[in-house]
């Protein structure tokens, strides 16, 4: 599949139950051909109304943090989620959800090609890894997904209701940095 067949795909896809609760598929943003990938969780309400991922508070927070190291959305970075349709009430992903709409995940890395991917939140990285390991294990550490190097943080919105963690996620977007510039 490429990039024209991917958004067809995703756009008219049904499948699991999500498509028939949600407004319309959020497949992803930014640059194609970003060197950097972030992946979150699924679609929040904002995000469903508007089609565009992390558009939300967490997205405001994820927004500045990027900022922060010279990223941004729409030019250097690609933004998605494991999931393209907002779950009911902003539930935890059903594993066969994830199951479901993971290949479409996978096939935007393979289109992309980043060179680095950062996981945000349990269910980006237990997905992209498939582990069940906790964020706090895997932080501060170098992990591949097909091949690709992948680090991990805490989700934009666990932040939110975490202030004191946020020192530690910056510690990891400074990990990621020295990740990329190393690579
Ligand atoms: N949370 C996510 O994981 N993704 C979004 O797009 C918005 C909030």
């Amino acid at each position: 599949m490429d990039w024209p067949a991917l958004k067809a795909k995703v756009k008219g896809c049904t499948d699991c139950k999500l498509r028939s609760t949600c407004t319309q598929t959020v497949l992803g943003v930014g640059d194609e051909k970003a060197d950097w990938l972030l992946v979150g969780e699924a679609p929040g309400a904002e995000e469903d109304r508007l089609g565009e991922p992390f558009v939300g508070q967490a997205g405001r927070l994820l927004d500045n943090m990027l900022a922060a190291i010279a990223l941004n959305r729409r030019e250097n970075v690609y933004i998605a989620n494991v999931l393209k349709c907002r779950p009911p009430g902003n539930r935890n992903p059903e594993p066969e959800e994830v199951a479901k709409c993971s290949p479409h995940l996978q096939r935007q890395i393979e289109l992309i090609r980043p060179k680095l991917i950062v996981a945000m939140g349990r269910f980006a990285a237990q997905t992209l890894l498939g582990t069940g390991a906790t964020i706090a294990s895997l932080r501060g550490k170098v992990h591949r997904y097909a091949g690709v190097p992948l680090v991990v943080t805490y989700h934009p919105a666990y932040l939110l209701r975490n202030l004191p963690d946020k020192a530690k996620a910056w510690a990891d977007l400074r990990f990621a940095v020295r990740t990329m510039q190393g690579l």
